[in-house]
């Protein structure tokens, strides 16, 4: 732990900036912009830079080292990397204890080495330093204030750095607006060699390179933004620079070595017309860089980084209009499954752009696959085969969703490499025995953490054997991680269900040309098969429209039609359950695509009435029961539903996680083990909390349709895990939800 220094202390200090140069003078600057209460003295060999920061205001005083140094308490050596080691002899004399020395120095063990020569040691109140900022202007003149501001300084402390110096650096910089963050010198030239010290080479050579090619230089005239963009830090320091690569020439070599493969493999794509090999690598490099913008803009992305969004859903609003909600959750992971295990191409319409399967698209480009897209819902994969998938890099990350990491746990069993599952802490609570169990009757190596939860380290290389199982719940998803493991198992598996669930799964193996039987309840794959790629249509997904349905049926003078919704009949518990409550439900224009049933569903206001929830539906609704909740709410009478246990191991444990909005709301219900019994009635506002369970989240957004008062819903963000647009579609037929960010 670094020791806490109040940033008052920091006013204590006599700042010394040893050279004014861009770095020097900009820090001398930030503490004059940001009030600093001490004095900043300067010195630099070049008198004329230091009359210049006299007049600038920027430095209080100035003078020879030797009279400045016993003033000092904290001294900032801002020289050339090559030039500190002369700076250090010249202090060496004047060296105190209680003096506190940093530099900013790009490269690091450079530095190390010059004050090890000069000290024999590292003093302890020696704390290197690098701010990552810079500019390619140089010279006091171009001193900036806010230089700092919000950019990264790494401090690289030594196991024996005294703590007290290492916290006055982190108060300087920080006090000038910067993040310090501390690491090893080693790993700073290493992570600077490719991040800063490589792209500057390269630019220093392209420009060169073109200019000595063009003695006139005629080419810049046609320059345009891509040169532009790519070459502006070739107008850096040049002596800075020669220093930097004379400084860190192991680690710089070491980078420039990675990246002469890479364009070499690129320039034999580009002679092999290599359209696959080139694409991969654009498209990796295209998503990293989107990554990496994510991360310097601080946005989400894909729930690494929870935000914190709370919905405020006003009591009333309308439900009028005709809209196509997003593709279905479960076919867009396995569209992207299937297709990367495919051989050739598949293309997929009305992929769902949510975070759930942007997480499991994700985890396939990890893994080597190229996939272009998502844009506008297409996606083209470009299938590498069943074997064709390569050792990811580091942990796949699934973030929120279980039905990746339980089909994922299926095929990486059968893979040849090992790998690691991991998830957000919602996944992270959620049981995984349920797919382990079986997948190591099967053969498979897999280590998942204490009561069988998340992470899942799956070893590769096990030869699988066939499975005759009987699933003991009614789940897809168990199903399915079966049957992917079954592929790659010797023989015939079998998988039977206690109750039908949906069978996208079985489908769509067929749709690529894998044979799945079915008879029954079984349904049975031999291993050793391949797939070929091909057209995928997503048709919008029944359990977001699921909450249109609910909110028509409940508001008087409803009339919705919702567009191209996938209607398989194992999904469509939903609308079974809500007609048989009376609701007016209609599917219009019934069609098939791609081995999919698809109809618009057109629905409007009617009068519901409680019912007893037949259990045979309970698997074919099992994500729409948080909105059925609100269904039953606005029902005359009772509802009752039983043998939905499986609704406490969802996102969240959705019949508490209803249950404590709904006596919230005062909607007056029991809740029992394995279901809930739900009195109909008037209900009221409030404040009530999703867990952060999409679902729960959608639900009582419809259900403020209906309230007296407004409801507001906290932890709403992973709504973007099914559902990205809700409120703008919500919106659009008249309801009344805004989000608000925390
Ligand atoms: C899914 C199966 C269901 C469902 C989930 C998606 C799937 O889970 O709740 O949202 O895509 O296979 P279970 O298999 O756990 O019931």
């Amino acid at each position: 732990m670094t020791a806490f220094v109040p940033a008052s202390a920091l006013d204590r200090e006599t700042v010394l900036v040893i050279g004014l140069g861009l770095m020097g003078a900009s820090v001398a600057a930030g503490l004059k912009a940001v009030g600093f209460g001490g004095r900043v003295l300067a010195s630099d060999r070049r008198e004329a830079d230091v009359q210049t920061g006299l007049s600038m205001g920027i430095i209080d005083g100035s003078g020879p080292l030797d009279e400045l140094i016993p003033q000092a308490t904290l001294v900032v050596i801002a020289v050339p990397v090559l030039a500190i080691e002369s700076v250090l002899e010249a202090m060496a004399p004047l060296w105190r204890d209680d003096l506190v020395v940093t530099d900013v120095g790009s490269t690091k063990q450079a530095v190390r080495q010059s004050v090890a020569r000069v000290f024999g040691y590292i003093p302890p109140n020696m704390i290197l330093g690098h701010p990552i900022a810079g500019s390619e202007r140089s010279g006091v003149t171009a001193a900036q204030a806010g230089l700092f501001e919000r950019h990264k300084v790494i401090v690289t402390p030594e196991a024996d750095s005294c703590r007290s110096a290492l916290a006055r650096v982190h108060a300087l910089w920080q006090r000038l607006g910067a993040d310090v963050l501390e690491m090893g010198v080693e790993r700073h030239d290493d992570v600077l060699a490719r991040t800063s010290h490589l792209p500057h080479l390269l630019a220093f050579s392209l420009v060169d390179t073109l200019a000595r090619q063009d003695e006139r230089l005629d080419i810049f005239r046609y320059a345009a933004g891509g040169f532009r963009d790519f070459t502006r830090i070739a107008g850096s320091d040049p002596v800075m620079w020669r220093d930097v690569f004379r400084a860190n020439k192991t680690a710089v070599l070491g980078a420039l070595d990675e990246f002469e493969q890479g364009v070499s493999r690129l320039r034999q794509a580009i002679e092999a017309d290599d359209d696959d090999a080139m694409l991969g690598a654009f498209s990796r490099a295209s998503h990293a860089r989107h990554y990496f913008e994510t991360l310097l803009n601080q946005a989400s992305y894909q729930s690494m980084e929870q935000r914190n969004i709370t919905y405020r859903a006003s009591a009333g609003g309308h439900v009028q209009g005709r809209i196509r909600v997003p593709g279905d959750k479960s076919m867009s992971h396995r569209s992207i499954m299937l297709g990367a295990l495919a051989d050739g191409v598949t293309e997929v319409d009305g992929f769902l752009e949510g975070e759930d399967s942007l997480a499991t698209l994700q985890a396939f480009r990890e893994m080597g696959v190229v996939i272009e897209g998502p844009h506008d819902g297409r996606v083209v994969i470009h299938g590498v085969g069943m074997h064709g998938l390569q050792a990811p890099a580091g942990a796949l990350y699934v973030g929120n969703s279980g039905t990746a990491m339980r089909l994922f746990a299926g095929l990486l069993a059968g893979q040849a490499f090992d790998t690691e599952l991991t998830g957000d802490a919602s996944l992270t609570r959620r049981p995984m025995g349920r797919v382990v169990d079986p997948l190591r009757l099967m053969g498979a190596h897999i280590e998942a953490s204490e009561g069988d939860r998340p992470p899942l380290r799956i070893k590769g290389g096990q030869v699988l054997q066939r499975l005759d199982y009987d699933l003991p719940m009614a789940s897809a998803q168990v199903k399915s991680c079966i049957l992917l493991a079954g592929m790659y198992a010797e023989g015939e598996t079998r998988v039977r269900e206690p109750a039908p669930t949906r069978d996208h799964t079985e489908r769509m193996l067929n749709g690529f040309g894998y044979p799945v039987e079915r008879s029954g309840n079984e349904a049975r794959l031999a291993g050793g098969g391949r797939m070929t790629g091909g057209p995928i249509d997503v048709p919008a997904d029944i359990s977001s429209a699921a909450f249109f349905l609910v909110a028509a049926s409940i508001t008087p003078g409803a009339d919705l039609v919702l567009e191209h919704v996938g209607v398989n009949p194992t999904r469509t518990g939903v609308i079974a359950i809500l007609q048989a409550m009376g609701a007016d439900l209609r599917l219009e224009n019934e069609r098939e695509v791609g081995g999919e049933p698809v109809a618009d569903i057109h629905v409007r206001y009617a009068p519901l009435k409680g019912v007893d929830i037949d259990p045979n539906q309970v698997p074919l609704a099992i994500d729409e029961f948080p909105v059925l909740f609100i269904a039953a709410a606005n029902a005359e009478g009772k509802t009752r539903l039983r043998g939905a246990e499986e609704l406490r191991v969802k996102e969240s444990d959705r019949i508490q996680a209803m249950a404590d909005g709904m006596a919230v709301l005062g909607i007056e219900h029991t809740v029992l083990e394995d279901g809930i019994d739900i009195v109909g009635g008037q209900y009221g506002g409030g404040t009530v909390d999703s867990l952060g369970d999409h679902r729960i989240a959608m639900a009582f957004s419809v259900a403020a349709l209906c309230a007296s008062e407004a409801i507001t819903i906290h932890d709403c963000a992973n709504v973007a895990t099914s559902f990205p647009d809700f409120l703008s579609l919500s919106a659009s037929i008249g309801m009344r939800v805004q989000a608000e960010e925390a």
